[in-house]
This record gives structure tokens, sequence and C-alpha cells, in this order.
């Protein structure tokens, strides 16, 4: 059985990955592919748990090495439980966030050291790396305001302020550009339709998909 792909998408608060995320798993699908959509933190029980501890509550409710050990913990579950499991029968996964968030969030604008995120990228994800992450670039200004304006917003990462968002950003910009092969920037303030077209061209160039 040939392993699915493993599609994630990034980037800062309300950029609209989410949306973008269902109109590709209904195309993927569309051309006959079975496709496991999933998110993070969270994507299998255990995961869930750790989501409602780390997303909510104060800003400073956790470290950023606290927050970058529980975003490992849910990760590995996920992992085991879901991702392998989907990419070892054939299935496609199509990730709403993973491990260049905790680079990024944890990492470029929350100061962990590189050299433990680096570590946990080893020994946690193993072989389960993504083949293709679309990373999506918008204003933070914009963005913060479209992530709060949202009904039940899990705000703990929203209310760290403009600094953090501009650092995470740059952390995100970063990430594409140390790794062109894995990486396309989405330019994400066109309207949903062109972003869904960019969205779609980066999947075909890069995984040689053909409808
Ligand atoms: P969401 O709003 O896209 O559902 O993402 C949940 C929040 O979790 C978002 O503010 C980013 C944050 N996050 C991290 O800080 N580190 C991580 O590793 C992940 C996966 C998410």
């Amino acid at each position: 059985m040939t392993r699915g792909q493993f599609i994630t998408f990034e980037g800062g608060e309300g950029a609209g990955k989410s949306t973008q995320l269902k109109r590709l798993v209904a195309r993927l699908e569309a051309g006959g592919r079975k496709v496991v959509a999933t998110r993070e933190p969270g994507g299998s029980p255990g995961a869930e748990s750790i989501r409602e501890l780390v997303l909510n509550g104060a800003a400073d409710r956790w470290s950023p090495v606290t927050e970058t050990l529980l975003m490992y913990a849910a990760r590995r579950d996920h992992i085991e439980r879901v991702i392998r499991p989907a990419l070892e029968r054939g299935a496609w996964v199509v990730c709403d966030r993973f491990a260049d968030s905790t680079r990024a969030y944890q990492g470029a604008a929350g100061g962990t050291d590189p050299g433990l995120i680096a570590a946990l990228e080893t020994y946690i994800l193993e072989d389960v790396r993504p083949d293709l992450t679309l990373i999506f670039d918008f204003p933070p200004e914009t963005g913060l305001q479209r992530a709060l304006a949202r009904p039940g917003a899990e705000a703990r990462f929203e209310s760290k302020g403009m600094d953090f968002h501009e650092r995470l950003r740059a952390g995100f910009l970063a990430i594409a550009a140390a790794e062109p092969q894995r990486c396309a920037v989405i330019e994400a303030q066109g309207s949903l339709e062109a972003v869904e077209a960019a969205v779609w061209a980066a999947v075909q160039a890069r995984l040689a998909v053909h409808g």
C-alpha cells in the first residue's frame, strides 16, 4: 500500500486557513482520494483534552517551554492514534497546524530554545513529516480582529499582543525560506476564490496531483 500524502496548513491568526482546508479536502475527495481532515492541538480525544488546557485562560497561564511540552504531548497522541495509521492505510492527511506552529508560536515568538524543539521533532515526530506545508501569510492586525470576532474564540494566543504576532509572522516566513521544497507561502489577502486557486496550484505543482 502506498503511503498517503501529508499536507499541513500553517500561519498566524485569522488568515482563513480553516475555510481553505475544507475546500482543499473537498477537491481531493472529488478526485477519488480518501482524506482525513484533522487539526492541532487536538485531532484525537486525548489531544483535544490537552487543547482545552493550553488554549484557554490567561495569556501567561503556561510558559513557552511548558506550552511546547503540552503541544508535543498532544501531537504524539495525535500521530499515534490518527495520523500515522491513516498515512499507512494510504489515506491523505490534511492537518490544520502541526509542528511549524510550535516552531513559530513557542519558538520564534515565544523564545523557546530551538534546540529543544528540534530534539522533540526528532524523537516525537520520527518519520511523520509533512510532504507539503502551506504557510498562510496575512497581516496580523487584520487577522487578530477576525480571530477575536469568532464566536467562542479560544483566545489565549490572540491576547498575546502585537509584538508577539509580528514575531510569529516573521517566524513562519523564515521556516518557508529555510525549507522551500516542503513549504509554499500562500498570500492570504485575496478573495476566497483567489486563495483557493493558489492552494490548489501549490498542491498540483508540489504533489503531482492531476484532478
Ligand atoms: P487555531 O486557532 O488555528 O485552531 O489554533 C489554535 C491555537 O494554538 C493558535 O493560537 C496557535 C496555537 N498553537 C501553538 O501555539 N502551538 C502549536 O504547536 C499549535 C499546533 C497551535
